[in-house]
């Protein structure tokens, strides 16, 4: 019987999708390439595997794979991002006709996804740049889906895609019409900016509770378990059991070393935020921080030379404002990040709808926490604002703002870096000081480089010079 979908790559991801669409009886055909040298059959062993639940149609020539789908085809790819991506799509044209239909389900940079809907449309192929959060398991059990293209490209496979989502608190799946060209991707890329900036909040936290604090780990997690009842955060779900983890009779977390690596959408974030002028604190602190813990040898070498004795801090004089830190920030972080969508939605025309992208990230994502449940509503009944500048966001910040400012200098004092924190918090400040000090930078621009400036009380736009 021809398949109704065509699934392109079993990596962890690509196999996960394949047994979430076959649970809800979608008729799959499988293929993967086979290295060559390699005797192994990626694609035989997987519909093997899972011969007593599921029948896959499996395949290891593309020809073959292609000719199984039922007409117009729908093939989703799920291979690396970058170059792979183009090199399979040339290998699958030649079977291809027109009206068929690639969803890439990769990390894929959005402009990148721009180009090649174009590039397929001009052959009259449908293109869908898609998202998919949720990692191994939300992409067996129901991930978060963020598809961009031809509105007619998802007319096509909504239907699938929206059974094999993440479904929300109101049972409507996680998964929209994102808008067209490589919205899907540059949404999907944001949302892992937004997850940088989070795990960084709550890995420097941890930092300091440990080694300023002096807290044990078991302690660590309670108290994060504690602050969890409120922000029902994803992330901060999982670092309570990796703080809990035991190898043997020790902890697992003391012995990963602290160098972190990335595959680039966080970078990519603060990059299309240059291109957009919007700014991305949070989540470029977040990459930056990566980096330099990359640089352990440099590190432990220089915290030699530097080595001093801080002051100790007590957990029970910081506890309160730690944990309203803690919220005040991913306020923050989300308010950056919703800013950004809102202005490439307007430099793109994507319209954007953001309370749909907000309740497509409260379940199956990285990202879903109770906050996102509460933005949904927020940016229904506010499409323009600032979430800084709601109501109830501003009762709560007018006091955090003071948590923000005690646990950042205690931390700086006890020889700590807090960079998403006080990426956050500085963000804050300058994003509510209505006097900046970027009158002295004009004033240095015009003096060595004639640049001129703009002059208080006089129209935005008019432009003067002086002779210094
Ligand atoms: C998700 C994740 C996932 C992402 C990694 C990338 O939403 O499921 O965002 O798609 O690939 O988390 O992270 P690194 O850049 O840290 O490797």
């Amino acid at each position: 019987k021809p398949s109704r979908i065509g699934l392109y790559g079993l990596g962890v991801m690509g196999k996960s999708l394949a047994l979430n669409m076959a649970s809800k009886e979608v008729q799959v055909s499988v293929f993967n390439r086979n290295l060559k040298g390699v005797e192994e059959d990626v694609a035989k062993d997987f519909a093997a595997t899972h011969i007593n639940d599921f029948n896959f149609n499996w395949f290891d020539d593309p020809e073959k794979f292609v000719a199984s789908l039922e007409r117009p085809r729908n093939i989703v790819l799920m291979v690396n991002a970058g170059k792979t991506v183009d090199v399979v799509i040339e290998s699958l044209l030649p079977y291809l006709e027109k009206n068929d239909l690639i969803i890439d389900g990769g990390n894929s940079h959005y402009k990148e996804s721009g180009r090649r809907e174009q590039f397929l449309n001009e052959k009259g192929i449908l293109f869908l740049g898609t998202g998919i959060s949720g990692g191994e398991e939300g992409a067996l059990k129901g991930p978060s889906i963020m598809p961009g293209g031809e509105p007619k490209a998802y007319d096509r496979i909504g239907d699938i895609l929206e059974n094999i989502a993440a479904k929300d608190k109101n049972g409507k799946a996680c998964c929209a019409y994102i808008g067209p060209g490589g919205a899907g991707h540059f949404v999907k890329m944001l949302h892992n900016g937004i997850e940088y900036a989070e795990m960084q909040f709550i890995a420097e936290i941890y930092h300091f509770m440990r080694f300023s604090l002096r807290l044990d780990q078991e302690r660590i997690a309670g108290i994060y378990e504690k602050w969890n009842k409120e922000m029902r955060s994803y992330l901060l779900e999982i670092s309570i059991e990796i703080l809990r983890k035991k190898e043997k009779d020790e902890f697992l977390l003391d012995k990963i070393l602290d160098a972190a690596k990335q595959k680039g959408t966080g970078g990519w974030s603060t990059k299309a935020a240059l291109d957009l002028g919007v700014p991305l604190d949070t989540i470029t602190s977040a990459v930056m921080a990566r980096i330099i813990s990359g640089k352990k040898e440099q590190r432990v070498m220089a915290a030699e030379i530097y080595k001093t004795k801080p002051d100790k801090k007590e957990f029970e004089k910081i506890e309160k404002s730690l944990f309203q830190a803690f919220k005040a920030e991913q306020i923050i972080n989300h308010a950056i990040g919703f800013e950004m969508l809102k202005s490439a939605s307007e430099e793109y025309r994507w319209d954007l709808n953001l309370s749909e992208i907000s309740r497509i990230w409260t379940n199956g994502c990285i990202i879903k926490s109770g906050l996102m449940e509460d933005l949904v509503k927020f940016f229904s009944e506010n499409k323009e604002d600032n979430l800084l500048l709601h109501k109830e966001i501003v009762d709560f910040m007018k006091d955090a703002r003071q948590d923000l400012i005690i646990v950042t200098t205690q931390a700086l004092q006890a020889v700590v870096p807090m960079p998403g924190m006080s990426a956050a918090l500085n963000y804050f400040l300058s994003f509510t000081s209505a006097q900046s000090s970027a009158n002295m930078i004009q004033a240095q621009r015009d003096y060595f480089g004639a640049h001129t400036y703009e002059r208080v009380g006089r129209p935005r736009g008019e432009f003067f010079h002086t002779k210094w």
